[in-house]
């Protein structure tokens, strides 16, 4: 089965061509980034406008490195919900357009959901039951997987995602954006024990996560008890800070995910989403996995930023099961499985218009 994937929910366009799930043949992505680094974060509009101009060059494109055509497709997905609308609605429609012309089934894909398709990307078999997290931009959550596409809502952050806190940090820092990139490199040669640093709720018997009050505390700690002082620290101080702080979000992610795993008695666990490129990250999945003798699934980092090569694993594991929705499909801004709404319902159940 050959399926080409969408992505545009946030600054990344993405294209790429996955043969039945797990193999890729060709993936695309260009990413906006850099252009909002003036911006200090990602100016919707200005996002929609960029998967305009890139979105059906990149599908071409990937058709043609896959050697294949719009006639050898199997389905369409896309990347429907949840992220910013505009942007949606660009890998949306391009996605109709392209299932419409080929008379294939077009598959919306929850964007979430999607970053933990990820582990199946190179890996033929996929052991399930597993607790997994998915740490990105606007999600910090634990779900338990009990079946491809099939996911429970475990609990997950009160305020802010993981990625959000790191490119606040990074703000705070005066690192630029997007900050998760940043503070994981300066924290590689920073003493992770320089600024003490708090670890919200690492003891509450839930999976409840906060960063807010980690991201005031680094604020205090460098810009003084009113946030407002000048930025003073040495490049070494920088270095120092970025690891102080990585650390304590890699302590409060690592203790709940060893809580989530125990609790739901698996023996498998999995990360996905932007964050889950942090190499403190990593490593410190590696080290719980290896210490409780589970399997660690971490897709590679291109496969844990947003890309297409996962909405097209997820779409090729959802069309299996005969989805086929719709062409008056629309995208939504939220409506994830962030908010357990779709709990217990299997994937041809879940409503399109809730
Ligand atoms: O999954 P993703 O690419 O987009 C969303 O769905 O949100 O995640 C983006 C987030 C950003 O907050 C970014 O700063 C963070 O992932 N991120 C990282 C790293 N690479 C990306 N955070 C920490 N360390 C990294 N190496
Ligand atoms: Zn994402």
């Amino acid at each position: 089965m050959l399926v080409l994937g969408l992505e545009s929910s946030c600054d990344e366009t993405a294209a790429a061509i996955v043969e039945d799930g797990h193999r890729v043949r060709s993936e695309l992505v260009a990413s906006q980034a850099q252009d909002f680094a003036k911006w200090g974060g990602v100016v919707p509009e200005i996002a929609a406008r960029g998967h305009v101009a890139w979105m059906p060059g990149l599908a071409l494109e990937a058709m043609s490195k896959a050697n294949c055509t719009l006639q050898d497709l199997d389905a369409i997905a896309v990347s429907a919900w949840p992220g910013l609308m505009g942007s949606l609605l660009i890998g949306v429609t391009a996605a109709k357009v392209f299932a419409a012309r080929r008379g294939c089934p077009l598959i919306a894909v929850d964007h979430v959901e999607a970053h933990l398709a990820a582990i199946h990307l190179e890996r033929p078999e996929v052991h399930y039951p597993m607790v997994a997290l998915v740490a990105s931009g606007g999600h910090s959550h634990f779900y338990h997987l009990h079946a491809p596409g099939q996911m429970k809502l475990l609990g997950g952050t009160i305020d802010d995602a993981a990625g959000e806190a790191f490119d606040k940090a990074a703000a705070i820092l005066g690192l630029g954006y997007p900050g998760g990139p940043a503070i994981d490199a300066l924290a590689e040669n920073g003493d992770p024990k320089a600024i003490s640093l708090p670890r919200s709720l690492l003891h509450s018997d839930d999976l409840r996560l906060s960063f807010a009050g980690l991201k005031t505390a680094l604020l205090y700690q460098v810009r003084g008890p009113l946030g407002k002082d000048p930025l003073t620290l040495s490049p070494q101080g920088l270095k120092d800070a970025a690891a102080s702080f990585q650390a304590a979000v890699v302590d409060i992610l690592c203790a709940k995910m060893r809580k989530a795993a125990k609790n739901q008695g698996v023996n498998s666990i999995a990360i996905g989403g932007g964050v889950a490129c942090n190499r403190g990250l990593r490593t410190g999945m590696q080290h719980l996995a290896d210490t409780e003798g589970w399997t660690l699934l971490m897709p590679k980092p291109s496969h844990c930023a947003d890309n297409a090569a996962m909405i097209a694993a997820l779409g090729c594991l959802l069309a299996k099961t005969g989805r086929n929705d719709p062409l008056r499909l629309s995208a939504r801004p939220m409506g994830s499985a962030r908010e357990g709404k779709f709990e217990g319902l299997s994937p041809t159940e879940r409503p399109i218009h809730p």
